[in-house]
């Protein structure tokens, strides 16, 4: 199946068939793509079911307490998400920082902060991954906003070579977890200052300037449309970008991660990275 070229779904559109309703492209960096039949047509907008499901998702568990893990924490307290958030030690040893920069949120171990969590958000250094332990997400919603990122992370083969992106390989790590990619191509200072959350609709209003834009890649689709729905919330369009491997697409040196794009600018992007 070959979805019906458009313009406003260049990145979207015209794909070679990848069978079974899916559509196939090659990054130019060698990492093949695969999207299913849903995103044929452009990126998806917010429809009612989503936000009905919103309402359900209420509860946020950050991982992580520094650049961005404070910033998403902020930014969700601010649309009213009740949010834990969680360090590698004991709740003690971030209490008081949480609440000076994060006033409001619950500081907890990492276990108690997870427990009772819709959507858990992975803010850490990308090569602690494996400290995290997977019985903790076990068929949980799990939202990947981390990088590889060699200054920090040192050379790790297993990113560096990820044919499939990071995500994939945090993925697999965390064994039934349904992870999901995004927040990770937002500067942390850019979290609160580009966010349009109020008359969250998708889109913007007319004559307001455009709103900016989220890619969300996971395989899971009540995963993506929960993190669809945070993103949404948080104040920025999200934009479905087909199953985790595309993840690829967002990441470091990518135009999706260096640039400050609105919805259909993301959908250019991902388009003009890819060669079918
Ligand atoms: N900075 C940004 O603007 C930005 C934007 C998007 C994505 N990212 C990505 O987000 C990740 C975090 O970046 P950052 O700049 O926020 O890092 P950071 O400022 O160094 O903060 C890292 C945080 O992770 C915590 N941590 C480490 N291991 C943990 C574990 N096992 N469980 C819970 N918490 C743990 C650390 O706490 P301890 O002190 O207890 O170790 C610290 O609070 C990176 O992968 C980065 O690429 C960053």
């Amino acid at each position: 199946m070959v979805c019906a070229p458009s313009a406003g779904a260049a990145a979207f559109g015209g794909w070679v068939s990848a069978g079974a309703g899916r559509s196939a492209v090659t990054l130019t960096n060698g990492k093949r793509l695969i999207f299913g039949s849903p995103v044929c047509g452009g990126p998806r907008r917010m429809d009612p079911t989503h936000r009905r499901r919103e309402k359900q998702m209420n509860r946020i568990a950050v991982l992580g307490v520094g650049r961005v893990g404070s910033a998403i924490a902020r930014a969700a307290l601010a649309v009213g998400y009740e949010v834990n958030v969680a360090a590698s030690g004991p709740a003690e040893e971030i209490a008081l920082l949480a609440e000076i920069v994060i006033p409001g949120a619950r500081a907890r171990d990492a276990a108690d902060a997870v427990a009772d969590a819709d959507v858990i958000v992975l803010a850490i250094p990308l090569h602690k991954y494996r400290t995290l332990d997977p019985e903790l997400f076990a068929s949980r919603i799990v939202v990947d906003a981390m990088n590889y990122w060699e200054p920090v992370d040192g050379e790790l083969a297993e990113f560096r070579d990820a044919a499939l992106g990071s995500s994939e390989v945090v993925a697999r790590h965390l064994g039934t977890a349904r992870v999901v990619k995004t927040l990770n191509h937002i500067g942390y200072h850019d979290l609160e200052e580009n966010a349009r959350p109020t008359g969250s609709q998708a889109g913007s209003p007319a004559g307001a300037p455009a709103r900016r834009a989220l890619a969300v890649a996971g395989d899971d689709r009540a995963a993506v449309e929960a993190a669809m729905a945070l993103i949404d919330r948080l104040g920025f369009d999200p934009v479905d970008a087909g199953p985790l491997r595309n993840g690829a697409a967002l990441e470091p040196g990518t135009a999706i991660f260096t640039g400050v794009l609105t919805r259909d600018a993301v959908a250019e992007a991902l388009g003009s990275a890819l060669t079918v």
